[in-house]
């Protein structure tokens, strides 16, 4: 049996192909396997050599979207046969992207693992659409949440006291829910939210409204996955002064 090889578990950004890091980019130079999702660099794959096997494990529509578990499986298995193996995931690896498992299964099974931090979404898009998720003197910190199901009470709890930014990811089916249930803890209605949607990309959008009305307003504007809501003081529009007309820009 040949040497047992190595899995990187690499954070790849949040879709732009300039905004993966340098550690990442090398580890995927350096892959003979890259097992990869939907969301991330993409782009980046077609600059790989014609020898590296491209794993698609996302959630393309119509096809098998392989369970944690066969990922596990895959990633140990390539591993086993001496190559080295890059688990490519969107933003960080470790925020909502279910890295730590893929640590745990390499570790149970005896493979070298590394883990390559990734420019999270939850961070990076905000930024990229001018929302600071904190700024001196008004908000004094940021909840990042799910939102793929009811919100916690932390993310109540924050809204209510308004001196908290909350960022949720996967929260764009149930916004008009966790819009309810904020203000029905107490945040008022007014409070504004922000929604971008494909941060980083060519087609990055932003939707802006209150709390009392976002659902509304993303209805409207067709908003979907993948976006990240802003709720806070900093997601008002024009909050760091007018905007340029182009607020996406890439670095060749
Ligand atoms: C499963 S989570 C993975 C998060 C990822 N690990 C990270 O750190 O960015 C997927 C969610 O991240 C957010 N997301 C990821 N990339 C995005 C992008 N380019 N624009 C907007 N939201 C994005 C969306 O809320 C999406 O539903």
């Amino acid at each position: 049996m040949s040497d047992v090889g190595r899995v990187w578990i690499v954070g790849g950004g949040p879709g732009a192909g300039d905004l993966i890091t340098v550690r990442a980019a090398r580890a995927l130079a350096g892959a003979d396997v890259v097992v990869t999702d939907r969301l991330g660099p993409s782009a980046l794959l077609s600059d790989l050599g014609p020898h590296v096997e491209i794993v698609d494990v996302g959630k393309a529509p119509g096809h098998h979207r392989a369970s944690q578990e066969e990922i596990n499986d895959l990633l140990v298995e390539r591993a086993r046969r001496g190559l080295s193996v890059v688990r490519l995931k969107g933003g960080d690896p470790f925020i909502f992207g279910r890295g730590g498992e893929e640590v745990r299964a390499c570790r149970a099974a005896g493979v070298p693992v590394e883990v390559v931090p990734g420019v999270s979404s939850a961070l990076a898009v905000p930024a990229l659409a001018d929302v600071p998720l904190t700024h001196r003197g008004l908000v004094s910190g940021a909840l990042i949440v799910h939102g793929h199901d009811r919100l916690p009470s932390s993310a109540c709890a924050v809204a209510a006291s308004g001196d908290c930014t909350i960022v949720i990811l996967m929260g764009v089916m149930f916004l008009a829910r966790h819009a309810a249930d904020l203000v029905e803890s107490g945040a008022d209605p007014a409070t504004p939210v922000a929604v971008v949607e494909r941060g980083s990309t060519s087609r990055q959008r932003i939707v802006r409204s209150d709390l009392a009305n976002i659902a509304q307003v993303a209805g409207d504007a067709n908003v979907r996955s993948p976006a990240v809501i802003v709720i806070g003081a900093v997601a008002a529009g024009e909050f760091l002064g007018p905007l340029d007309a182009v607020v996406h820009t890439s670095i060749a």
